[in-house]
């Protein structure tokens, strides 16, 4: 059979042409989408008397037979029919014959790709809502089993002031929450129908858009037609909000790295999520973080190849505009994989408490809470600061640490010292004196855990709900 469009031509298209402008190879991801915007959109035609009921049937089950085939991998795509929309189109007209060409009434393939393409997106937003808030659960149980592990907290990757392991991790748990709530709060711009902006203009049919609307569960209608065939901002809002997630899950990443190293020892990876070394046979490396620091780029990679393709972009649609796929597909593949494998692996992995207290027991990352002892007994800061700056040039000299010191030793640099300020200098007691809304004290962080937990029951019940709402 000729191209669908084949009318106003008199010369076959040049095989290459065929073959560089077709999306079907990627937008074969779209079948299930396309033909549940079918569905609703044949339903209208014959609600409104545009098709007659008999013919909007024959569609209906056609459309219906054409699913099957699909789910069975039964359809053998073609490229010279260009795209998933007219693929679907000819696999229906060949089962049902010419009445299988009335689907495509009022209707054109601009306002059809972005409809699959907003259905598409709102499915994968819920299962990504889904797959953080997994990763929020790991953590936060993690954080439960070590809400009595100290561990040095860092600011320039040097030693700063002790924290508990569970704050550490309570603050992914954060980043993945504004994360969440960055999917959520797009699921409505995601959710709202272009179908029946025609090709660019409308159409002269009496189509009914909202009735179309309530079929697929769209909250709202694009206001302009032109608008809707040329935005592509829910897309650019998705890889932006996904490559936020990458960003975050590069920071944990690079942490893990870090902590899994002989140097610092802090946390040791399953062996499940790590691999070896063909020469080294001593190795075990933790290839998942580093694959998902490094798989990072691409998704960034991905927002950026988008924003191009649009910039300067006149309106309406503009073949450039198919190039919004593949990085779609490949972020949504990229970083289902990533978070897939997190929240086992965060779940998995195992704390090393004793060498982090080691670690603790070994550093002056104690020396603020002396000087606000110091500060206590009515010195300025500015001069603890700098008695206490003295104090560990000489342990440093020494090769001591803060609580190794003698009371006399201490008193070489302020007559203020008493035999209190070896509790305060205890780690835990650094830990609790940090007793803020958000710091790191025992209490705070246990309050912080069932706050998050809270919040971590309600996204459940979002998923739940959106599920369904975007199926
Ligand atoms: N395959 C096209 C895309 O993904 C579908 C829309 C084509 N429209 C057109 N007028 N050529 O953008």
């Amino acid at each position: 059979m000729s191209k669908l469009w084949g009318g106003r031509f008199t010369k076959q298209t040049d095989k290459l042409v065929e073959e560089y402008t077709a999306s079907i190879t990627f937008d074969k991801e779209l079948a299930e989408e396309d033909i549940q915007g079918s569905l609703a959109h044949v339903t209208m035609l014959g609600k409104q008397g545009i098709l007659p009921d008999e013919d909007v049937e024959t569609i209906k089950d056609g459309l219906h037979r054409v699913l099957q085939r699909l789910k069975r991998n039964d359809i053998e795509f073609s490229v010279s029919d260009e795209d998933i929309h007219m693929n679907i189109e000819k696999t229906l007209i060949d089962d049902i014959g010419r009445v299988g060409g009335k689907l495509h009434t009022g209707r054109s393939r601009n306002d059809q790709v972005a409809t699959d393409m907003h259905l598409y997106l709102r499915k994968r937003v819920v299962e990504f809502v889904d797959l953080l808030h997994k990763l929020q659960v790991a953590l936060t149980d993690q954080a439960k089993a070590n809400l009595d592990t100290i561990v040095p907290g860092y600011t320039h990757l040097q030693r700063a002031q002790p924290i508990l392991f569970a704050h550490h991790l309570m603050a992914y748990v954060s980043m993945f929450g504004r994360d969440i709530e960055r999917l959520q709060d797009s699921y409505k711009r995601i959710n709202t129908l272009p179908l029946g902006a025609g090709a660019l203009a409308g159409t002269t049919f009496p189509i009914d858009r909202h009735f179309v609307a309530s079929q697929l569960n769209f909250e709202r209608l694009y206001e302009n037609s032109l608008d809707a065939v040329s935005d592509r901002d829910f897309i650019l809002e998705f890889l932006a909000d996904a490559s936020i997630i990458m960003m975050h899950l590069s920071r944990l990443s690079e942490e893990l790295v870090m902590w899994s190293s002989t140097e610092f020892r802090f946390v040791e990876l399953d062996d499940a999520f790590c691999t070896g070394s063909s020469i080294m046979p001593q190795k075990k490396n933790p290839d998942v973080p580093e694959l998902v620091r490094g798989k990072t780029g691409r998704v960034y990679g991905n927002l950026m190849g988008l924003l191009t393709v649009l910039k300067s972009l006149p309106l309406a649609y503009n073949k450039d505009m198919q190039e919004d796929k593949e990085g779609m597909f490949d972020t949504v593949r990229t970083m289902q994989g990533a978070l897939q494998l997190f929240a086992p692996m965060v779940a998995t992995m195992k704390v090393n408490k004793e060498r982090m207290r080691q670690a603790v027991n070994q550093d002056f990352s104690n020396a603020t809470d002396i000087a606000d002892f110091l500060v206590g007994k009515g010195l300025p800061f500015r001069q603890a600061h700098e008695v206490i700056g003295k104090t560990v040039l000489y342990c440093i000299e020494q090769n001591k640490y803060l609580l190794d010191l003698t009371l006399e030793e201490f008193k070489q640099f302020s007559d203020l010292f008493d035999d209190r300020i070896f509790a305060i200098l205890q780690p835990e007691a650094v830990v609790d004196a940090r007793n803020v809304y958000g710091g790191t004290a025992r209490g705070q962080v246990s309050e912080a855990i069932g706050r998050a937990e809270q919040q971590q029951g309600l996204t459940a019940s979002w998923v739940s709900e959106y599920a369904e709402k975007s199926k």
